[in-house]
C-alpha cells in the first residue's frame, strides 16, 4: 500500500490531511497450528501485507470511519456501542473491550484499507484488530502494551464478533519484529524472536480455495482437544507428554480424540524444534518440520482440504523446497514453503503452473518478507 494514496483519500474524504497513519500486518504461520488454543507453542511471522489506518482526533467520542476497501462508513459513538453486522464490527468490539478495561478512548475520523486477502488463513480480522488499538493508542494518547493489544483484541473477537479464536494472530499483528519469526507461548505469553535462515525465503502459496464452514469445524476441533485433555487429566494438551509411538487407543478414548490429541502433541515437540534449529541456522530440519506439521494436519486433525494437499505436493516436488505446510486455521486459504533464497522467484512460477495443472485452480503465490507488529508510521 501506497501511503501517499491513503493520505490523498483521507484529505479527499475529510478536507484535511490525517495527523497520524498506522498500520497493522497479517501473518503467516511457520509452525504450530491449532495449538495456541491447547496453550501450546506457535511460531508465526508478520507479513509484508496489513491493514492501514490514516486518522484525525475528534473532540467528541464520535468514531467515523470510511473503508476504502468496502466504498462503506462505519460510525459509531464510543458512549453508545451497540452489536450491528458488517466490517465496522471488528472496530467497535475493539473499542468496546478497550474501554472495558478502563482505556479512556477519544473518537477519530479515518480512512482504512488493506491488502492481506480474506479468508485465506493470513489473519486479516487480527490486522483489523491490532491497527485498531493502534489506532486508538495513538488518538487516546495511552502506551502501547503489545500482549495486553493483543488479549483484548482476542476478546473482541470471541465476544463481539463471535469468533473463538486463540490468542496467536493477534500476538503476531500485535508484537512481531521485522526480520524475525515470533515464538510464542500460547500459556505464559512469554515470546522469543527467532531469526528465519538467512539462505531461505518464506513463499506463500494461496489455494484460492476460502474456508467454508470454518467456525464449526473450528469449534469442533476445540471441543475435540478438550475432551482429550479431560481424557488425560490435564488442564490443556499442552501437558500432555507421550513418547512417539506410544499412541494406542484405550477404553472410554475415541480414536477421533487420540488422533486430535496427538497432533497436538507432536505439533508442540515439533515448535520447540523448530526455534532450536533456526537457532543453528538449520534449514533443511526446519523443512522436514515443515512437512510433518502439514502430514499431521492432513492425517490426525484432518483439516486440510484437497487443494492444501495439492498445493503441498506440488511445493514439495520442487528440488528447491526444504518443506511445506498448510497455514493458519486449514479447510482452505494458504500453505507455507521454505525455499532456497536464490530459487524462490522460479520456484513460484513453478508451483503455480504444476498447480494449475493438477487442480484446475489458478494460485497466487509469493515470496514474502517478516514485517514490523502494529506501528506508528511516519507521515
Ligand atoms: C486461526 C485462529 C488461531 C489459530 C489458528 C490455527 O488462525 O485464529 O487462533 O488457532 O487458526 O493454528
Amino acid at each position: 500500500m501506497n501511503i501517499q494514496t491513503l493520505e490523498k483519500n483521507f484529505i479527499s474524504y475529510f478536507n484535511a490531511k490525517p495527523q497520524f497513519i498506522v498500520r497493522a500486518p497479517g501473518r503467516v504461520n511457520l509452525i504450530g497450528e491449532h495449538t495456541d488454543y491447547n496453550d501450546g507453542f506457535v511460531l508465526p511471522m508478520a507479513i509484508d501485507r496489513a491493514v492501514w489506518i490514516a486518522l484525525t482526533v475528534r473532540p467528541d467520542h464520535e468514531v467515523r470511519v470510511h473503508s476504502l476497501d468496502y466504498g462503506s462508513d462505519s460510525v459509531f459513538s464510543l458512549l453508545d456501542l451497540t452489536r450491528d453486522k458488517g466490517w465496522g464490527e471488528y472496530i467497535k468490539g475493539v473499542a468496546y473491550e478497550l474501554q472495558k478495561a478502563g482505556y479512556d478512548l477519544k473518537g477519530f475520523d479515518a480512512v482504512i484499507t488493506g491488502d492481506i486477502p480474506r479468508g485465506a488463513g493470513l489473519s486479516s480480522s487480527a490486522a483489523v484488530e491490532l491497527v485498531t488499538a493502534r489506532a486508538f493508542s495513538v488518538a487516546s494518547n495511552f502506551e502501547w502494551d503489545a500482549a495486553r493489544m493483543a488479549l483484548l483484541a482476542q476478546k473482541a473477537e470471541n465476544e463481539w464478533v463471535g469468533v473463538n479464536c486463540g490468542i496467536m494472530d493477534q500476538m503476531a499483528s500485535a508484537a512481531c519484529k521485522a526480520g524475525f519469526a515470533l515464538f510464542l507461548d500460547c500459556r505464559s505469553l512469554e515470546i522469543q524472536y527467532a531469526p528465519l535462515p538467512e539462505n531461505a525465503a518464506v513463499v506463500i502459496l494461496d489455494t484460492s480455495t476460502r474456508r467454508g464452514l470454518v467456525d464449526s469445524a473450528y469449534n469442533e476441533r476445540r471441543s475435540q482437544c478438550e475432551e482429550a485433555a479431560r481424557w488425560f487429566g490435564v488442564k490443556a494438551l499442552r501437558d500432555v507428554v507421550i513418547e512417539s509411538g506410544k499412541w494406542k487407543m484405550e477404553n472410554g478414548f475415541s480414536e477421533v480424540a487420540m488422533k486430535r490429541a496427538r497432533h497436538i502433541v507432536t505439533e508442540n515437540a515439533r515448535v520447540l524444534e523448530a526455534l532450536r534449529v533456526m537457532k543453528d541456522g538449520n534449514v533443511k530440519r526446519l523443512g522436514e518440520l515443515f512437512n510433518a506439521s502439514h502430514d499431521s494436519l492432513r492425517d490426525d486433525f484432518e483439516v486440510t482440504n484437497d487443494a492444501l494437499n495439492i498445493m503441498v505436493n506440488c511445493a514439495r516436488e520442487q528440488s528447491s523446497c526444504y518443506g511445506a505446510r498448510m497455514t493458519g486455521a486449514g479447510f482452505g486459504g494458504c500453505a507455507v514453503a521454505l525455499v532456497e533464497k536464490d530459487q524462490a522467484e522460479e520456484f513460484a512460477a513453478a508451483v503455480s503452473a504444476s498447480y494449475k495443472q493438477k487442480s484446475g485452480l489458478s494460485a497466487n503465490v509469493y515470496v514474502c518478507q517478516a514485517s514490523e507488529g502494529a506501528s506508528v508510521l511516519e507521515i
